[in-house]
C-alpha cells in the first residue's frame, strides 16, 4: 500500500517583519511579526507527501523536479522529527493504526514562482510540507499547533498556514511552545485589500535571510530599539488599523517597518543591501501615488531582496496601475509583475 496526501501553501508577505532570531536552533524570533496571506491563485507551493513500507532509503524530497539534499538539513529533519514523532504518538495509542511513522517517506514540491527569489518561497514551501505531512499521518493538530512545526522549518513559514492578516506571537518561553502563529483576522474581513508583487529581480538573492539576520543581531545598533520598543508598538497598532480597516495606518505602518528593517539591515557591519534602484523608483512611485490621492492609499514593502510588494486598496487600482505601469517604462532592470494577488484564505 502506498499512502498518499497532497496539498498547497500560499506565499505570506509581512507587514512587521520578522528580522533576528533569540535562538537560532529552535529558530525562535527576537520579536513579533504580522502579515497577509497572498491568494493561492498565482503564488503557492503544492506538495505531495507519500509514505510505504515498500519503499527503500531514507527520506527524499524533490523540489521543482530536482532532488534536495535533506538528510543534512537540519530545519527539515527538525519538520519530519516533530511530524514523526506526533504519528508515532498516536501509533501507540491505536494499535491498529498502520505504522506510517516507521515508513521512508516521499516528498514531492512544485512552486509556481522562482525559487529564492525573495519571494517568500520558503514560507509556502516549509507550510506545505509540514501541511501534507500533517495530512497523511492524519494529526489532529490545528493550524496554530503546526505552525510551532512549520516555524522550525523557515520562520516565516509558520504564517502561511491560515489565511487572512497573521500574527506570528514571538513568547517567551524558552522552549518556544508560545511562539505561534494566529489568525488575527479573516480575509473576508477586508476583501477589497489587494497586494502587487512587482519582481525587479528573479535571481537568487544576495545574503540570504537567515545570515543576514543574524549578522544584524550581533552588529546593528540600532535592532535592540528595533525589537524590543519599535514593533511590540507597532504590532498593537497594526492589529488595530486591521481590525478597523484603517487603510491610511496599515499603509504607514508597513511602510515604516519596510524601512526600519532596511535601515537595520544598512546598520549591520558589514553593511547589507537588499534595495536597489528599481525599489527605490518603486517607493517613489507609491509616493507619487499618494500625492496625487491627497492621502495613503498605497504601501511598499520589501523582503530580504529587491522585489516590492504593493498593497492598496481595490478601488484605486487604475490610479496605481497607472502611476506604475508610467514609472516602471522608465526603469531598467525590471522584470515583470505578478499582477493584483486578492489576499485569500482558501484553505
Ligand atoms: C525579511 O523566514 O526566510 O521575509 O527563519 O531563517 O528561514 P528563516 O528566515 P525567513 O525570514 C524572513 C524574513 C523577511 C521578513 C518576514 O517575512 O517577516
Amino acid at each position: 500500500t502506498v499512502y498518499r496526501a497532497s496539498t498547497t501553501a500560499p506565499v505570506n508577505i509581512a507587514v512587521i517583519k520578522y528580522w533576528g532570531k533569540r535562538d537560532a536552533a529552535l529558530n525562535l524570533p527576537t520579536n513579533s511579526s504580522l502579515s497577509v496571506t497572498l491568494s493561492q491563485k498565482s503564488l503557492k507551493t503544492h506538495t505531495t507527501a507519500s509514505c510505504s513500507a515498500s519503499y527503500t532509503g531514507a527520506d527524499s524530497l524533490l523540489l521543482n523536479d530536482e532532488p534536495e539534499d535533506i538528510q543534512s538539513n537540519k530545519r527539515t529533519q527538525a519538520c519530519l522529527q516533530l511530524l514523526k514523532r506526533f504519528r508515532h504518538d498516536i501509533e501507540v495509542k491505536n494499535p491498529s493504526a498502520p505504522k506510517l511513522s516507521t515508513m521512508p517517506l516521499k516528498l514531492v514540491s512544485i512552486n509556481n514562482f522562482p525559487t529564492a527569489a525573495g519571494l517568500a518561497s520558503s514560507a509556502a514551501g516549509f507550510a506545505a510540507l509540514v501541511r501534507a505531512i500533517a495530512n497523511l499521518y492524519e494529526l489532529p493538530h490545528t493550524p496554530t499547533q503546526l505552525s510551532l512545526v512549520a516555524r522550525q522549518g523557515s520562520g516565516s513559514a509558520c504564517r502561511s498556514l491560515m489565511g487572512g492578516y497573521v500574527a506570528w506571537r514571538a513568547g517567551t518561553a524558552r522552549d518556544g511552545s508560545d511562539s505561534i502563529a494566529e489568525e488575527i483576522a479573516p480575509v473576508s474581513h477586508w476583501p477589497n485589500l489587494k497586494a502587487l508583487i512587482l519582481v525587479v529581480s528573479a535571481d537568487k538573492k544576495g545574503v540570504a535571510s537567515t545570515a543576514g539576520m543574524q549578522t544584524t543581531v550581533e552588529t546593528s545598533t540600532l535592532f535592540k530599539t528595533r525589537a524590543e520598543s519599535i514593533v511590540p508598538q507597532r504590532m498593537e497598532e497594526m492589529e488595530a488599523a486591521i481590525h478597523a480597516k484603517d487603510f491610511a495606518k496599515f499603509a504607514e505602518i508597513t511602510m515604516r517597518d519596510s524601512n526600519s528593517f532596511h535601515a537595520t539591515c544598512l546598520d549591520s557591519w558589514p553593511p547589507i543591501h537588499y534595495l536597489n534602484d528599481v525599489s527605490r523608483a518603486a517607493m517613489n512611485a507609491v509616493e507619487t501615488c499618494n500625492r496625487k490621492a491627497g492621502k495613503l492609499i498605497a504601501a511598499y514593502t520589501f523582503d530580504a531582496g529587491p522585489n516590492a510588494v504593493i498593497y492598496y486598496e481595490e478601488e484605486n487600482e487604475k490610479l496605481v496601475a497607472g502611476v506604475f505601469r508610467y514609472v516602471l517604462q522608465q526603469v531598467k532592470g525590471w522584470e515583470g509583475e505578478y499582477g493584483a494577488q486578492i489576499p485569500s484564505n482558501e484553505q
